[in-house]
């Protein structure tokens, strides 16, 4: 999903976050000086940066279901300038549960909702990561700290987490899952799940713990049961 290699502008590119996190991390460098950079180096419109840091096949995506707009939104009235005059960044929020088949639609709606934040004039810090990628960076290994990786999943404004419970079900899935939901319902920071299990799944795959505050913290978003790479690959 982040194998590409364009250009892109620091504070709006997850994915030149992620690997400077990394690098920061095994020099034991507080990454919270890092995201208080100013944006002011980028060379691009934040549109432009968006799109840099977006994988290519969801760049043009841009939400248009009516509850996800209704969420963006929710989530722009909710954005707060950090300092007068100062673009409005993204704070507290609700969250969706977009949930569909496979090629319904749901990870572009949810990066075309990031993308219609911007254009709604809003600073977004925001990171995309399939649940299996989170999990596989989330083991103990040499090379990455996984508290660290786990924090800022956890903190960062807006979180897309893709797939959720596309992953084989175990005991670590189901306690980094539980780590990550409860800090951001604990937080109200809005994140964007998406999933093509139905609820009964996902807490045989995750747990009561984490369904119980995904009910509270989400609203469902039903996509029509079409697979769209079938459709688009018979036109
Ligand atoms: N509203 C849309 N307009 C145009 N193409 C779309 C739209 N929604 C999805 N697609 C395309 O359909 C395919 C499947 O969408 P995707 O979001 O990856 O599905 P899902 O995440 O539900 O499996 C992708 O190629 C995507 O670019
Ligand atoms: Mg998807």
């Amino acid at each position: 999903m982040r194998t590409h290699r364009d250009p892109q502008t620091l504070a709006d590119a997850p994915s030149v976050l992620d690997r400077m996190a990394r690098i920061l991390a095994a020099r034991g460098i507080d990454e919270a000086t890092v995201e208080a950079l100013p944006n002011e180096a980028a060379a691009h419109s934040p549109e432009e940066a968006l799109s840099a840091g977006m994988p290519p096949r969801y760049r043009d995506a841009v939400a248009e279901h009516p509850q996800v707009l209704a969420w963006a939104r929710q989530v722009a009235a909710q954005a707060v300038a950090p300092s007068t005059g100062a673009r409005r960044q993204v704070t507290t929020g609700p969250s969706l549960l977009l949930a569909g088949v496979t090629g319904a639609g749901k990870t572009h709606e949810a990066y075309g909702a990031v993308r219609v934040l911007v254009q709604a004039g809003i600073g977004v810090r925001w990171r995309a990561t399939t649940a299996a990628d989170l999990y596989a960076e989330l083991r103990p290994s040499a090379d990455t700290d996984a508290e660290r990786v786990l924090a800022a999943h956890s903190r960062v404004p807006l979180l897309i987490l893709d797939d959720l419970g596309a992953a084989k079900s175990s005991e670590f899935v189901e306690e980094q899952t539980y780590r990550l939901i409860n800090r951001r319902y604990n937080h109200m920071l809005p994140t964007l799940i998406t999933s093509n299990l139905p609820i009964k799944d996902l807490r045989t795959c995750l747990g009561d713990r984490v369904t119980s505050r995904l009910a509270q913290m989400t609203t469902r978003v039903s996509f029509e049961p079409v697979d769209r790479r079938r459709l688009q690959r018979a036109a």
